[in-house]
């Protein structure tokens, strides 16, 4: 197995004075150097100093044995038990393991029975706090038979809780369910939060958020792995791939450490060229999720008012999740012609279980080609369209859309937003601006506590002056 990253199509050498020349990544490696032996040392040393740095997220390779054993067997008891399993999370507590659903598991996994091997659909919900969407899947449920995974790491997002409370009223209402908490899993933090006081109360099967493990940082704890054990992806390749990925970009040759070179390319093309986007673009449908994932995970590590000093600072790039090839025919556009603000990151598969030959019986260029091949000239294509408008792009190539590859290109990019973190002297691992929506809208809610904040929102509610009416 392999993923190669190519980052010819950054460098000046192929795309002229857009590109990033070696020297320039060169003379950032004293500091690339200690942003990597940062993490180098908290790998190798004790648990509490990552706990304590946020960052041990490294440490989710080795978990516990007896632990992945015990969430397979809970996933796969879950699969087996329901028709239906609804999983309720949102940000970091959700965006992962959808991904990991609609890249591994098998497509259309929901519409068809031998696709799952008869086990339970499975829905994400409680993201948007859509009413439709939610009262449309309650409507085609059986309580009696439907399973409920509810993850937050704080346990106390409303999003998830309005949504935890729905279901769990839905299932109370159902004739003859038995014990409410057997149709119940939930993943928190180890002891905080009202989630957890509600699983100490309840006795619900639980899962801890591991200490230190930030949300956007959790797809390969328990957050991604129970969801992908219900889905029956297997969840030690996943953990094997991350474990190589970690190797890698631990090195300390930088010209063969994926995430320095990611890290220092990307910070490169941001502070000496204004190159502040980074359109995420995988060919192939079924890494979509991956775009929105890494979107998260960008947006909110890196997009940072103050850095490590408290010296306000405002930075971060904005990530745009897009999938090749339907998105080509939508924003490609801009990004071959419009502002030279974008990067373009591609991942490409090599090989695919389920290939197909297009057959032409007019005997066309497209006769006797695979469907990949034909996925793959799309791709070159679009490399070649922005190189030769100076437009850089970088590509992270797998041979197969599977458990192993996917650990291994989620770690790689979780160690580049790390790394190019250090690079910007911010806290890649809080999200302080998404704390102050969560306490205002508490606050509007009418949340003990927050009042001060629901005044404040209250007094910048919306002016007539500016309100148009059509
Ligand atoms: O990355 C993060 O920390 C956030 O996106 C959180 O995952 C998100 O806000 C949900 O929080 P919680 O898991 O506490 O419900």
């Amino acid at each position: 197995m392999a993923l190669t990253l190519d980052i010819n199509c950054m460098m000046a050498d192929r795309i002229g004075g857009y590109g990033i020349s070696r020297a320039q990544v060169e003379a950032l490696k004293r500091r690339l150097e200690r942003g990597r032996t940062r993490l180098y040392s908290l790998d190798a040393g004790p648990k509490a100093d990552r706990i304590a740095a946020g960052e041990e997220w490294l440490a989710l390779p080795d978990q516990d044995k007896a632990l992945i054993r015990r969430i397979i067997e809970v996933g796969k008891a879950f699969a087996e038990s329901f028709e239906d399993v609804i999983i309720l999370g949102i940000g970091g507590s959700f965006l992962g393991a959808q991904m990991l659903m609609e890249a591994l598991a098998s497509p259309h996994y929901n519409e068809f029975h031998q696709a799952r091997k008869n086990r339970a659909r499975v829905h994400f919900e409680g993201n948007n706090m859509s009413p439709d969407s939610l009262y449309t899947l309650l409507q085609n449920c059986n309580p009696s038979k439907t399973g409920v995974i509810v993850i937050s790491k704080s346990g106390e997002t409303t999003e998830t809780k309005a949504a935890f409370l729905i279901l769990k009223d839905w299932l109370r209402k159902a004739p003859g369910l038995g014990r409410l908490g057997d149709h119940i899993v939930a993943i928190t933090d180890p002891a905080k939060g009202e989630l957890r006081a509600e699983v100490n109360a309840e006795g619900y099967t639980a899962f801890e958020v591991p200490e230190g493990v930030g949300g956007r940082w959790s797809v390969l704890s328990p957050v991604g792995l129970l969801p992908a054990a219900v889905l029956g992806i297997e969840v030690e390749a996943l953990l094997a791939g991350m474990a190589r990925a970690k190797e890698a970009c631990l090195r300390d040759d930088l010209w063969q450490n994926p995430a320095l070179l990611m890290a220092a390319l990307q910070y490169l093309h941001a502070t000496l060229k204004n190159v502040n986007v980074e359109m995420v673009m995988p060919f192939d449908g079924q890494l979509f999720g991956l775009s929105r994932w890494y979107q998260q995970l960008l947006a909110e590590s890196l997009g940072k008012k103050f850095d490590l000093d408290g010296k306000v600072v405002n930075v971060g790039r904005t990530p745009v999740a897009l999938v090749g090839t339907s998105d080509l025919h939508s924003v490609h556009q801009l990004d071959a012609e419009g502002p030279h603000d974008k990067t373009v990151t591609f991942v490409t598969v090599k090989e695919f279980a389920g290939d197909l030959v297009i057959n032409d019986p007019a005997g066309s260029f497209l006769h006797g080609k695979k469907l990949s091949e034909a996925q793959l000239a799309a791709r070159l294509g679009t490399e070649y369209s922005l190189s030769v408008e100076g437009r850089p792009s970088a590509n992270y190539i797998i041979d197969r859309r599977d458990a192993a590859h996917l650990g291994e290109l989620l770690g790689v990019m979780m160690f580049a937003v790390t790394y190019e973190g250090d690079l910007l002297g911010v806290n890649s691992k809080d999200q302080p601006g998404v704390e102050v929506y969560k306490h205002a809208m508490y606050g509007q809610l009418g949340k003990p506590g927050f009042e001060a904040i629901a005044e404040k929102l209250r007094a910048v509610a919306s002016d007539p002056k500016y309100l148009i009416t059509v």
